[in-house]
């Protein structure tokens, strides 16, 4: 922190001298944007006094970033016109891609703090290029020309618009109207067009400043563990005195570790979801994956061993919900139906399995149906009948009991009659699921979340909440009832959710863990990088189907909440669950694009529940950066709207961590309350070693610092499967059979183990008085009264141990046994677990904090 008040001592030095000695009055400004990258790289600007001469700013150092469409294709800022307005306002407005009928358009005061942008679409036919903008003094109003190719012809359309929020209807141009206002200069020899303006010199200065700031941010992010060798050569071992002070306690947050739970990464279906039969509905459909494999579609993860295929039927499903089954013709009995499961079913030896399915006898066809799981060799694990079937569709159950145990089990179904048959939603589960749970979770998955301690489950999503476009935001209505009912869904994470983990599994898993549900609701638009729907973008649900969305919110609540005798309370009750799940928080989108269409349906959304449902804590968003346009003008919103608490997002590298730690320290803790609902530390290649998990641990010191405006935490993702891992990295891997805890884990479970409600302060003397030494050495005092104990957390980001003396005088009397845990290893060590021991406290107590360590010390007090 030091560190940083410096920097900007000598910035502003630097500056003030620059701009008071011999700066100009003013000079020229040119905005444009390169070809580099598919037009991706942003908004430029270059100034020159004689307007010959252009100095660059940082060439190619992006200003402002176009927010429009998915990564990848999109993201594309073309042709950029910048402009000011009559009350001094600029205005940029750029062209989108080669094919789509709007244009962008965004505003700013000082030419780098940019308020959301929108994107007018004023071609039904018809593309748009080119725009410009010009003042119309007459008529008051601003005219935006563009050219656009219709009908294979180049032509000029106008609009005009007073706020850059409503616009005219478009009609055809003509040249007159246009100014071509564009000009080519040259900068650094390569010749770029753009738009000149005269400004004066104080922007061009306030943009040179922002560059330089950025660049040494950029620097501070930069900095790793991994270079401690020459960063540290020469340093030996450090003694520190760490102290409490016991006069300024304060109160902090009691749920502050909870866990993130999304569909990604296969972490339900093939994952937490104990379900072993893949496709077990005949489902799957090719728009699951965007088209990319024809054989991702019904017939995945099946087989017929029969001479004729089987068939994929509509006519008369089980539930219009489940659309498709199957249909064998069995010419001879023996022909089986096969499922491979997720990469094979894997058995445990003498454990038992439940079976079941829906069987329809067709065209007099009758009879049981012989059930086995065998390997690819033939070799049978475990086989039985079901009751017969007849013409209607009727579930068969039976349980089977493997006699031995395998990774690379298959299904097979063998009709014990010839004739036709059609089949759905053909589930196996073990019966050891957590809990012993029907139709449950995953046991030793749902164990290591359960032995992080989490307060709290955010669920189901991350993107998948809101989704790839407005027909796939998750509606939860579509995920409760018997799993026959239940609407699977393309998964935005590009396979397919069944929807067998529903909304009362979560609920459930979270009772049985003793943890609050979160569930996480759309604000009524999707996904800012949607997909589907041409170029996607934002967009929203309709206003004229907002209250009925805003109907649905409403009625989680009642469903979670409400006595059994009401509508959807009377639905939980049939699942099983008369009483009430006591929901206290509602997660109201996930970081969305902050726009006008955002705010119209979160405020809507949020005034709902506050007049219907006081007793609910709403939790807001506020963009997926911990700055930014989104950040800045989500946190407006909140504050403005007095959102109890707001969910933050945020990946960063190490360097951000280690030169950010007080960044709670500055928040105004009369405004919401953060939900830091998504954080890692990510390294190039994403991989997850002591160096992250000790850059986490530090955050997590200086949250709980400041735990009394951040009141949650979860770290993101939380579960990922081997070999279909969309994200990088993931708390907990897992295979079918096995799964590994990463260093980050460890130090989420000691934080969820040994959580407080008090922060006694603690003071830091380190024998070294570099700042860059001591911003590595941190701590944490918190005091749990539900057991009394007091927990001292110690970081130590260094290559050397550092002695250190704790007279924790200021502390009633403790008694002299404590726990000792400590995680760590070598920074780059990617398989450490934490060592617990038991040790001594005392009123001169001494501890070598390791190097490269995290220790928790929990003590009682007498
Ligand atoms: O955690 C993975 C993804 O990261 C989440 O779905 C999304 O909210 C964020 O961008």
């Amino acid at each position: 922190m030091k560190q940083t008040i410096l920097f900007f001592a000598l910035l502003a030095f630097a500056f003030t001298q620059h701009t008071f000695a011999d700066a100009p009055d003013s000079a020229y400004l040119f905005s444009y944007a390169t070809v580099k990258n598919n037009g991706k790289n942003g908004l430029h600007y270059a100034w020159s006094i004689d307007r010959k001469n252009w100095n660059g700013i940082g060439p190619e150092f992006r200003f402002l970033f176009s927010d429009f469409g998915t990564w990848g294709s999109q993201k594309r800022l073309l042709t950029p016109f910048l402009f000011q307005d009559q009350q001094g306002t600029w205005h940029a407005i750029w062209s989108l891609n080669e094919q789509v009928g709007q244009f962008a358009h965004a505003q700013t005061s000082d030419l780098y703090t940019w308020d959301p942008q929108s994107y007018p679409e004023v071609m039904i036919d018809g593309n748009v290029t080119m725009p410009e903008v010009t003042y119309q003094p007459n008529a008051k109003n601003y005219r935006i020309t563009w050219l656009s190719q219709t009908n294979g012809l180049q032509k000029i359309f106008k609009t005009t618009t007073t706020d850059f929020k409503k616009y005219t209807p478009t009609v055809e141009a003509s040249e007159n109207d246009r100014m071509y206002a564009r000009e080519e200069v040259l900068i650094d020899g390569e010749k770029q067009t753009g738009t000149v303006t005269k400004v004066p010199w104080q922007f061009i200065d306030g943009l040179i400043r922002f560059y330089e700031l950025s660049k040494y941010h950029e620097k501070q992010r930069a900095e790793r563990l991994t270079d401690d060798a020459g960063r540290f050569a020469g340093l030996t071992e450090l003694t520190a005195e760490i102290t409490a002070d016991g006069e300024n306690r304060k109160a902090i947050s009691n749920m502050l570790i909870g866990v993130f739970f999304e569909d990604i990464n296969y972490a339900a279906d093939g994952g937490l979801y104990a379900e072993l039969v893949q496709n077990r509905g005949f489902e799957y459909t090719p728009a699951d994956i965007k088209f990319r494999d024809k054989n991702w579609n019904s017939k995945k993860a099946w087989s017929f061993t029969g001479n004729q295929e089987f068939v994929i039927d509509t006519v008369a499903p089980v539930h219009p919900h489940q659309k498709h089954y199957a249909v064998l013709t069995i010419a001879k009995i023996g022909e089986a139906l096969q499922n491979e499961g997720f990469d094979g079913i894997p058995l445990k030896a003498g454990d038992k399995y439940h079976f079941s399915v829906f069987v329809r006898g067709l065209d007099g066809a009758k009879g049981k149906l012989l059930v086995r799981l065998v390997d690819p060799n033939g070799k049978v694990y475990a086989a039985g009948t079901t009751p017969s079937a007849g013409a209607h569709w009727k579930k068969l159950e039976l349980v089977l009991t493997a006699k031995e145990g395998t990774d690379n089990a298959q299904l097979q179904l063998i009709p014990q009659f010839t004739g036709k048959v059609a089949l759905d939603l053909v589930s196996l589960f073990p019966q050891k699921t957590f809990k012993e749970r029907r139709n449950g979770l995953r046991a030793d998955l749902a164990q290591a979340i359960a032995d992080m301690h989490p307060r709290f489950v955010r669920f189901p999503g991350g993107c998948l909440a809101h989704g790839d476009g407005l027909h796939n935001i998750y509606r939860w209505k579509n995920t409760i009832g018997p799993l026959e009912s239940r609407k699977p869904d393309r998964n935005i994470w590009n396979y397919h959710q069944s929807m067998g983990l529903g909304y009362f599994e979560y609920f459930q898993f979270c009772e049985d863990i003793g943890a609050e549900p979160l569930p996480v609701v759309a604000a009524g638009v999707p996904c800012q990088n949607s997909s589907t729907g041409g170029y996607g973008q934002q967009g929203g649900i309709p206003m004229c189907e907002m209250d009925q969305y805003v109907q649905d919110i409403l009625d989680l609540i009642e469903w979670a909440n409400g006595d059994k005798n009401t509508y959807w309370g009377k639905k939980r009750a049939e699942a099983g669950h008369p009483e009430p799940f006591n929901l206290k928080y509602l997660g109201i989108g996930n970081e969305d694009l902050i726009t006008d269409i955002f705010e119209e349906r979160f405020t809507l959304i949020f005034n709902a529940i506050k007049e219907k449902h006081p007793e609910i804590t709403v939790i807001g968003t506020v963009g997926p950066f911990s700055e930014g346009t989104d950040y800045r003008v989500g946190w407006e919103i909140a504050s403005k709207l007095q959102v109890p608490l707001v969910d933050e997002h945020y990946y960063q590298p190490p360097g951000w961590y280690l030169n950010n730690q007080d960044f709670y320290d500055r928040y105004d803790r009369s405004k919401p309350k953060v939900y830091l609902g998504e954080y890692a530390t990510h390294l190039p290649g994403r991989k997850l070693t002591v160096e992250t998990a000790l850059c986490d641990a530090l955050h997590l010191l200086n949250v709980e610092r400041n735990a009394d405006v951040v009141s949650m935490t979860s770290y993101a993702p939380l579960l990922a499967k081997h070999g279909h891992t969309q994200w990088n990295p993931d708390l907990i891997y897992f295979s079918n059979t096995d799964i590994f805890l990463t260093p980050d884990y460890y130090v989420q479970q000691l934080f969820g183990q040994n959580p407080g409600d008090e922060y006694i302060p603690t003071r830091i003397k380190l024998s070294a008085n570099d700042p860059e030494v001591r911003k590595r050495v941190a701590s944490s005092l918190v005091r749990d009264h539900k057991t009394g104990d007091y927990i001292l957390k110690l970081a130590n980001l260094l290559p050397v141990d550092v002695r250190a003396n704790i007279p924790l005088t200021a502390l009633p009397e403790f008694k002299k046994e404590a726990t000792l845990t400590v995680l760590k290893g070598g920074i780059e060590e990617e398989k450490v677990t934490p060592t617990v021991s038991p040790t001594e406290v005392n009123a001169d107590f001494r501890y070598q904090l390791p190097a490269y360590s995290f220790s928790v010390i929990r003590f009682k007090l007498n």
